[in-house]
């Protein structure tokens, strides 16, 4: 994609409503041919507008206005190029896990979970945070409130009751898994948030906490070694494969050769991903919903909801 057409689809599209100061250097840059011929001295996936300016701030942009990031970033361009050739957007917003939630209590427990693409695994906890849903439902671990309180707002049937699943085995891979108790590695965490999102940022320290409690089995592997974490999983539990946030950093040929490689283990499949993560999701979509920046809830291939980016949000469209 065209760089300079990317910063601006980032900026109105993503980051408008969300961060301020990310539209503004999103936009700045878009208007900034100096700064996209830097931008393109990067190789194409390293050139993602989150991860420059994650980057950028991780090395101590001020979180400012377009022209004094300019300057700082023309200044420190050749301490970010090594940063962002060694790094990669890992997001992990355990909130998403407000629209697992219903999708989760579809499937028989116990369940094992299994994430790839798990970034600090903070997904993987769907048992150890409260949840508050729009319309009344309030739901807490069987041990009390949790520190990680997520909200949801939703429309459409869900299928009730929603409850919290059976947990009983939990693991993840990533291709560069992120350690919840390494001080390194959750100071990125924090940076991936954009810079006004304190609510979020807040979270993540809490949901950090509690995983850092008990940490998460994670495996550094690529989506495509599923198959030999999956034959560790118990045979007494439902074993569920959960993808979020991850399909698009797969190429097409090798995201096609990760369906069949879950198709092929005949596990449930979770699946949190944009409108074009999944031909077979996309094409089961109803015609009047498409992509306004939403992702599409699925299990096993079949959709189930729309839901916010960041779990924010659950339109339920199953059986509408
Ligand atoms: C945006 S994060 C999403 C994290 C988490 N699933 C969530 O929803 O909060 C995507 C993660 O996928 C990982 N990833 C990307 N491509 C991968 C691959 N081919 N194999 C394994 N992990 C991958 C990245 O390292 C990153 O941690």
């Amino acid at each position: 994609m065209d760089t300079s057409l990317w910063y601006r689809n980032f900026g109105e599209l993503e980051a408008r409503g969300q961060s301020a100061i990310y539209e503004q250097w999103a936009l700045g840059v878009a208007d900034d041919p100096e700064l996209i011929a830097l931008i393109d001295e990067l190789p194409l996936q390293k050139r993602q507008p989150n991860l420059v300016f994650a980057c950028a701030r991780l090395l101590g942009a001020p979180e400012g206005d377009y022209p004094r990031f300019r300057r700082w970033l023309v200044q420190h361009w050749s301490a970010v190029v090594p940063e962002a050739h060694a790094r990669s957007t890992q997001t992990n917003e355990a909130r998403r896990c407000a629209t697992l939630l219903p999708a989760l209590a579809l499937i028989p427990g116990p369940l094992a979970l299994l994430e790839v693409g798990a970034s600090a695994g903070l997904c993987l906890f769907p048992d150890r945070y409260s949840y508050s849903y729009d319309d009344g439902i309030h739901i807490d671990p069987a041990t009390g409130p949790s520190e990680v309180l997520l909200q949801c707002t939703t429309a459409g049937n869900l299928p009730g009751p929603v409850s919290l699943p059976n947990v009983v085995w939990r693991a993840g891979l990533d291709r560069r898994p992120l350690d919840v108790r390494n001080a390194g590695d959750t100071h990125w965490l924090e940076t991936l948030v954009w810079p006004e999102q304190h609510e979020r940022r807040a979270r993540l320290r809490a949901a950090i906490r509690i995983a850092a409690e008990d940490p998460p089995f994670l495996v550094r592997a690529d989506a495509s070694e599923l198959a030999s974490l999956a034959a560790e999983a118990p045979s007494d539990a439902t074993l569920v494969v959960l993808t979020s946030a991850v399909l698009v950093y797969l190429p097409f040929a090798e995201r096609m050769r990760f369906v069949e490689s879950v198709r092929a283990l005949g596990v449930r499949w979770i699946s949190l991903e944009g409108v074009r993560g999944l031909p077979t999701v996309r094409a089961a979509l109803p015609d009047d919903h498409g992509s306004d920046g939403r992702f599409v809830l699925a299990l096993d291939e079949v959709p189930l909801a729309f839901t916010g980016p960041h779990g924010q949000s659950l339109d339920w469209i199953a059986g509408r």
